[in-house]
C-alpha cells in the first residue's frame, strides 16, 4: 500500500491510479489532483520528526509529495527559503505583521523549482527520458537548471518576448529553446502538441498534475518557521493558477495530517491587464480567456490553466481577488527593496502591490499576520526594474566635479 491513493479530476470528481504517464482526466479532460492517504501520512510526519530532520529543503516534507524513490531527487539545494518580517514594511502600510517569503533564493531564482523538483523527479520515476515544457520564462529556466543538475536536457517552448535573462539561463543550462512567435498561450499549445508527436514527458503548468504537488511546500514551510502558526493572510501573485491552487494545497494537507489547526485566508493578485482568475472570482467563477499584455511577463496568461482551482482556493479559503495596475506591479518593486533589502522581478512584487492596494481600500484590518509570496528575483527581468529604479549621477573622475553633485543633491 502507498501513501498516494490515485489522482481524482478536479471538475468531475472521476479517479484515476497514479501508475503512468496520466496528465488530465480521461473522461472530462479536467486538470488532476493527487490524492494522499493522510490517516497514514499522519503516524509518519509529525512535529516531532520534522524537528529532527537535518534536511532544510522541500525534501523535508517528503511524505507528502506523490514520489517513491528518493534516488531520483536533484543534489540543489530547493525551497527552505527565508521568512522575512518586514517590520518597516508592515510600519508603512498600518500593519502589525508583514511577512515576505523570498523565493527568488531558490537555485533559478523562482518559485518555480518547487514545482519542477517534483515534476521533474515524476517523470524519471515514471521512466521518461526527455522531458519538455512551455513557459512565461520561469518554469522552464527552472526545469533547464534542476534537470542540468542531473545531466538531462530538456526541450523548452518560451514565448519569443521572454526577458533576456531568462532566456540567457535556458541555454546556459544546456536546454533546447523554442521561442515562439506568439504568446505564451501559443507556446503552451505548441508544447502540448510536441507531447502528442513526439511522446515527451510534459510539464506544463496546470496540465502536469505534479506541478501543484511541488509548489504546495512553501506552505509547509511557512507554517513550520511560524512555530506551527497559521499565518491569517497569504498574498499571492497569479498567473495559470498553479501556485495559488498548490498553496492552498499544501495548508489543506497540513491540516488533514494534523500538523495545523486552521487555515489561512488567501488573496489572489493579478495585473489588471492579465485578470482572467480575479474576474471569474467576482463573477460566476468561471474563467474566460483575455488578452493579457502585463509587464509582469510571469503573470502574464490569456487562459490560466489552473484558473478553476484557484477560483476555488480564493473561495474556499474566504480569501479575496485584487487586481492591480502595472505601475503599482512596477512600484512595488523598490518599495520592498528599500524596505525589506528583498529584490523581486515585476510579478514577485505584484504579491506586495496587492497588498498595498487592500490597504488603501480599507479592506483589511490591520491587526492580521500577513505573508506575501516573493516569486521571482528581480536580476530576472532588470529591463523592468530600471523602469521605476531612479537615475545615476554621471560625474568626472575628479574631486570638484563629485563635489559640485554632492552640494547640488543637498548632501553636504
Ligand atoms: C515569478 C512568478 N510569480 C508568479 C507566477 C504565477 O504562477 P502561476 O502561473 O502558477 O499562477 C509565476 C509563473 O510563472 C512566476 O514565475
Ligand atoms: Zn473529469
Amino acid at each position: 500500500m502507498s501513501h498516494v491513493l490515485g489522482l481524482r479530476c478536479t471538475a468531475c470528481g472521476a479517479e484515476t491510479g497514479a501508475e503512468g504517464m496520466t496528465y488530465v482526466c480521461g473522461a472530462c479532460g479536467g486538470n488532476l489532483e493527487v490524492a494522499y492517504d493522510h490517516a497514514r501520512i499522519r503516524k509518519a510526519l509529525t512535529r516531532e520528526s520534522l524537528a529532527r530532520d537535518a534536511d532544510h529543503s522541500v525534501w523535508r516534507y517528503w511524505d507528502l509529495y506523490p514520489l517513491h524513490d528518493r534516488s531520483r531527487i536533484m543534489p540543489l539545494r530547493i525551497g527552505w527559503t527565508p521568512l522575512y518580517r518586514a517590520d518597516r514594511v508592515a510600519r508603512g502600510l498600518g500593519l502589525r505583521e508583514v511577512l515576505l517569503k523570498d523565493d527568488g533564493r531558490n537555485p533559478s531564482a523562482s518559485f518555480k523549482d518547487r514545482a519542477s523538483a517534483v515534476a521533474v523527479a515524476k517523470g524519471l520515476e515514471l521512466g521518461c527520458d526527455k522531458l519538455c515544457g512551455a513557459s512565461t520564462g520561469n518554469a522552464a529556466s527552472s526545469t533547464a537548471c534542476l534537470c542540468a543538475s542531473i545531466g538531462m536536457s530538456p526541450i523548452i517552448f518560451v514565448p519569443a518576448s521572454a526577458p533576456k535573462a531568462k532566456i540567457a539561463q535556458l541555454l546556459i543550462f544546456g536546454a533546447t529553446v523554442f521561442t515562439v512567435r506568439g504568446s505564451y498561450d501559443d507556446a503552451f499549445d505548441l508544447c502540448l502538441k510536441a507531447t502528442a508527436e513526439y511522446g515527451w514527458y510534459n510539464r506544463n503548468t496546470g496540465y502536469n498534475p505534479y506541478t501543484r504537488e511541488g509548489k504546495k511546500s512553501v506552505s509547509f514551510e511557512v507554517c513550520e518557521q511560524l512555530g506551527w502558526e497559521v499565518p491569517d493572510l497569504v498574498f499571492v501573485p497569479v498567473g495559470d493558477g498553479n501556485i495559488i491552487s498548490g498553496v492552498w494545497k499544501g495548508f489543506r494537507d497540513l491540516l488533514a495530517v494534523g500538523l495545523i489547526d486552521r487555515l489561512p485566508r488567501l488573496v489572489a493578485v493579478q495585473s489588471e491587464l492579465s485578470s482572467a482568475v480575479v474576474d471569474a472570482v467576482r463573477g460566476d467563477g468561471r474563467i474566460r480567456p483575455v488578452r493579457a499584455t502585463t509587464v509582469a511577463d510571469s503573470i502574464s496568461v490569456d487562459l490560466p490553466r489552473d484558473g478553476l482551482m484557484a477560483v476555488r482556493a480564493v473561495r474556499e479559503s474566504g480569501g479575496m481577488a485584487v487586481k492591480v495596475s502595472d505601475a503599482e506591479i512596477l512600484d512595488a518593486i523598490p518599495f520592498i527593496a528599500r524596505g525589506a533589502g528583498v529584490f523581486a522581478e515585476p510579478a514577485g512584487a505584484a504579491s506586495v502591490a496587492g497588498l498595498r492596494r487592500l490597504v488603501a481600500d480599507g479592506a483589511l484590518r490591520g491587526d492580521e499576520r500577513i505573508v506575501c509570496l516573493v516569486t521571482g528575483n528581480g536580476l530576472k527581468d532588470v529591463d523592468s526594474a530600471m523602469k521605476i529604479a531612479g537615475r545615476t549621477i554621471a560625474v568626472e573622475p575628479a574631486i570638484e566635479n563629485l563635489k559640485a553633485a554632492v552640494s547640488k543633491l543637498g548632501m553636504g
